[in-house]
């Protein structure tokens, strides 16, 4: 017997976080390493960095040997949460029994649904969906369930097709809002009908709020943490990664319910016990008053660049309604009569441009590009000049679907 044989089980044959060697993914993959001078725009960590009075904070801790473990997550750091939650979100908790500190909110949702669910049990989610909540539902032997969704909703979902889809082996619905890959952000009342059907239906609403500072066109983020009836249905993860553009620093946090916070916190400790210290104190500076400039610049900068990207599209001939959220979305190629995939390809071969066909995020993603507006502004405008001169070919060419 082969030792992968005896030791990998076989639901690990067909999961693959890390990309696989096969579908449009892998094959696109493989195009992009042949050449030179591509312009990538699909990841989803933005280029800025943290701010400096961060970047101080974390230096001056290491430097003063504030370098142990800080068990439970520095106190300072949940009292800084709370504080912002309760400003930010409206949503208040106790910090001492109810933030629970990650080494990023991909943690947080291992740490929950490692929790939560038994093997076999289903967690809702969007598609297209963000991949690591399908990877953390995968890993702790849950079943991922997609909610469909479409560009005219602004990809929002229904509750009614949510609610649909509750079976009894359901645990819970978890949702980016903003949304990755979409740039979906949920209204209130949308919210709120969730909310009612956690009650009803007693499953938990996850909500995934990395992305909450990036909203545009007027819309303003609700936390649906902060609604009536939230109280003990609502499971909120957010992080330091975008919002706070610290990526590599590996920092997130759960606002959990009072009567999960303990078992969630003793899986969360013995995942990974403790998050890094000095990342910690630098996380407490990102919160602080000193650091909103900078971030008021990054919101902005990720604005100018969002208008810029769908404004010129939509000049060019290919009409954009985004979505309000998140420096990541989508771009509609519906125009060109072509796949997702077809158009990536074009893009990538004739232009050196790469975007993800939204497909790899699920099927709904059909007749969409994915974008994550991570390089500054004249690359921006570098990557429009390389396909300006395809897209009237493309819009005259090919009408039916490859
Ligand atoms: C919606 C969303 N949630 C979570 C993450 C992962 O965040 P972290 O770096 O906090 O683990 C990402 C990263 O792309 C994301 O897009």
């Amino acid at each position: 017997m082969h030792l992968a044989d005896r030791f990998v089980p076989a639901w690990l044959h067909d999961f693959h976080p890390r990309g696989s060697n096969d579908g449009d993914r892998a094959r696109l993959q493989r195009l992009a390493k042949g050449l030179a001078d591509v312009i990538n725009l699909n990841s989803g960590d933005p280029d800025l960095t943290a701010a400096p009075v961060a970047v101080e904070a974390a230096v001056e801790a290491l430097r003063a040997g504030k370098t142990h473990y800080a068990h439970g997550g520095l106190a300072e750091l949940r009292a800084a949460i709370a504080r912002k939650l309760a400003a930010d979100n409206r949503i208040i908790v106790d910090p001492e029994r109810q933030i629970i500190i990650t080494n990023g909110s991909a943690e947080a949702a291992a740490a929950l649904f490692h929790t939560i669910l038994e093997p076999g049990d289903e967690v809702l989610t969007t598609d297209p969906y963000y991949s690591g909540h399908v990877w953390a539902v995968t890993a702790a032997h849950g079943v991922p369930v997609l909610i469909p969704t479409r560009g005219e909703d602004l990809w929002e979902p229904d509750p009614d097709e949510v609610a649909k889809r509750i079976t009894p082996r359901t645990k819970a619905f978890v949702f980016a809002n903003p949304a990755n890959p979409t740039g979906a952000v949920y209204r209130r009342e949308t919210l709120q009908a969730l909310v009612d059907l956690a009650q009803r239906a007693n499953i938990l609403m996850v909500p995934d709020e990395l992305f909450e500072r990036y909203v545009y066109d007027g819309r303003a983020h609700v936390s649906i943490g902060s609604l009536p009836g939230a109280a003990d249905h609502v499971v909120t993860i957010n992080g330091f990664s975008k919002s706070y553009c610290m990526t590599g620093w590996r920092l997130g946090w759960i606002a959990a319910p009072k009567w999960l916070a303990e078992p969630l916190a003793d899986v969360r400790y013995a995942l990974s016990m403790v998050a890094g210290t000095p990342t910690q104190w630098g996380a407490i500076a990102a919160l602080s008053d000193a650091a909103r400039p900078y971030y008021d610049e990054v919101y902005r900068a990720y604005g100018e660049r969002r208008a810029f990207f769908y404004d010129t599209l939509t000049r060019l001939g290919l009409p954009q309604h985004p979505a309000p959220g998140a420096f990541v979305g989508m771009v509609d190629i519906r125009p060109t009569g072509r796949t997702g995939a077809a158009v990536s390809e074009v893009f990538l071969r004739d232009a050196r441009v790469f975007l993800w066909p939204a497909t790899v995020f699920g099927a709904c993603g059909e007749g969409y590009l994915r974008v994550g507006l991570i390089k500054p502004l004249d690359t921006l405008k570098d990557m429009m000049r390389r396909i300006e001169p395809l897209i009237p070919a493309l819009l005259a060419g090919a009408p039916s679907r490859r």
